[in-house]
This record gives structure tokens, sequence and C-alpha cells, in this order.
């Protein structure tokens, strides 16, 4: 059993812990069937972010039970004032979260906080959100792997009544991540998202049920 000290006196099973996710990841019937979006949280053309986004899709799609689609920021947030999206685009979004059971964000920091459209976007709805789980997934040049983004961004989403989870992927050093066919150069980001998935998985089917249920 591998233990890790939190304080003096107490101590957590973390190989319990892992253990519990897993097996239950295992059990593809558990989770049926799970409408979890992902947002490119950034408009910046030609981003590293985008790729990530690609690479965050790609790898959950090999998952039965998740149902996702990718969204872009850039293709809601065409006008720059607070809840000034367009009507069609905040009809899109808001039909989008009411059916989802969680969400992901992929996003860059930007000067250690979250793009501005990103927040635009988020401020759209409330009601939707309530009781979601959210995963967040960070992106930087530096070796941060947007780590600041991802704190500045939980504390939002805690707002919004969404649940923020425990595991992030944090894609640093972004500008040698991919190669010429942007497919990822180190594969133990493989490993990291299976467990990022496995942990919103969870989350999001132990709230969908009593969500629906209880007011
Ligand atoms: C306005 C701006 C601010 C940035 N601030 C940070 C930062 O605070 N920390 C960091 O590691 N990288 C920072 N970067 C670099 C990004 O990590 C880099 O652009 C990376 O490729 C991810 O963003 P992208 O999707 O826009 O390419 C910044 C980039 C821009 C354009």
């Amino acid at each position: 059993m591998q233990k890790e000290k939190i304080n003096s006196t107490l101590f957590i099973d973390t190989t319990k812990s892992e253990r519990i996710l897993k097996t239950l990841f295992s059990n593809q019937e558990f989770y049926m069937s799970l409408t979890i979006p992902i947002l490119l949280g950034t408009a910046r053309e030609g981003g590293n972010s985008a790729k990530v986004a690609q690479t965050v899709f790609k790898e959950m799609q090999k998952y039965e039970f998740f149902e996702t689609e990718l969204l872009k920021v850039s293709d809601f947030v065409t006008v720059l004032k607070t809840q000034g999206m367009e009507e069609k685009n905040a009809d899109t979004w808001k039909k989008i979260m009411t059916k989802a059971d969680g969400l992901i964000v992929v996003a860059p920091e930007y000067n250690h906080g979250y793009p501005g459209e990103l927040k635009l976007m988020l401020d759209q709805l409330y009601d939707e959100y309530y009781r979601k789980p959210i995963g967040i997934c960070g992106v930087s040049a530096g070796s941060m792997g947007g780590v600041r983004m991802v704190e500045a961004l939980r504390l939002v989403a805690l707002e919004l009544g969404m649940v923020p989870i425990q595991k992030a992927v944090y894609f640093s050093e972004v500008n040698t991540l991919f190669d010429q066919s942007h497919e990822l150069k180190d594969k133990l980001y493989i490993q990291r998202l299976k467990n990022f998935f496995d942990e919103l998985a969870w989350f999001a089917k132990v709230l969908k049920e009593p969500r629906g249920k209880l007011k």
C-alpha cells in the first residue's frame, strides 16, 4: 500500500484511490453514455492549443461511452461584450451545455490567466453548468503547462456551479511537443489523458442521475 502523508497525523492511501478509478474505468457498462464536449478556449490564429485540443479529441474518441465534439470559442464569441454572443450562437451553446454531462476545456495560459474570449463564452450561461464536472487541459510554451491558468479557471468554474476535477493535463513546452504530422512526440501524455478521462467520467456518471432527479 502506498501512503502519502498530508499532515502530521493524516495519511491517504494513493494506491487505493488510483485502483478504484481504474476498476470503474475498465467497466464500460457502468458509464453507459456520457456527453462531454471539448472547448478550445482561445481564438488566437494558428496557435498550439488547437493541436492539443485535436489530440484530446482524438484520444477521447477511443472510449465508446463518450459522446464528444470539438468546439472552438472563436465560432461562438464574435461580439466582444459580456453576454454579447449572437443569438444563434448563444442558442447553440445553451443546447450543447443542457445536454452535456460535463465539459473539457483546453486553453493556453496568457499572462498567467485564461484567455478573455473563453471567459466571455463561459459567462454566457449559468444554470446549464450546474453540478456538472469540468476538466481542464493547460497549454504553454514554457515549462509550467499552463498550471496558473488551470488554477484560476477552476475558481471561475466553482462560481458557475461546476465541479472542477482534481486531475488536469499540463501540455508544457508545446512548441516542440508535436511532430510534423501533429502527433505527440511524448507518449506519456496519452496515459495522463487516460487518467484524466477516467476521473472526469466517474464524476460525470455519479452526478448525472441525481442531478436529473433532485432539483
Ligand atoms: C498574450 C500572451 C501571453 C502569454 N503568457 C504566457 C504565460 O503567462 N505563461 C506561459 O507559459 N506562456 C505564455 N504565453 C505563451 C504561450 O504559452 C504560447 O503562445 C503557447 O503556444 C500556447 O498558446 P497558443 O495556443 O496561443 O499558441 C503567452 C502568449 C501570449 C500570446
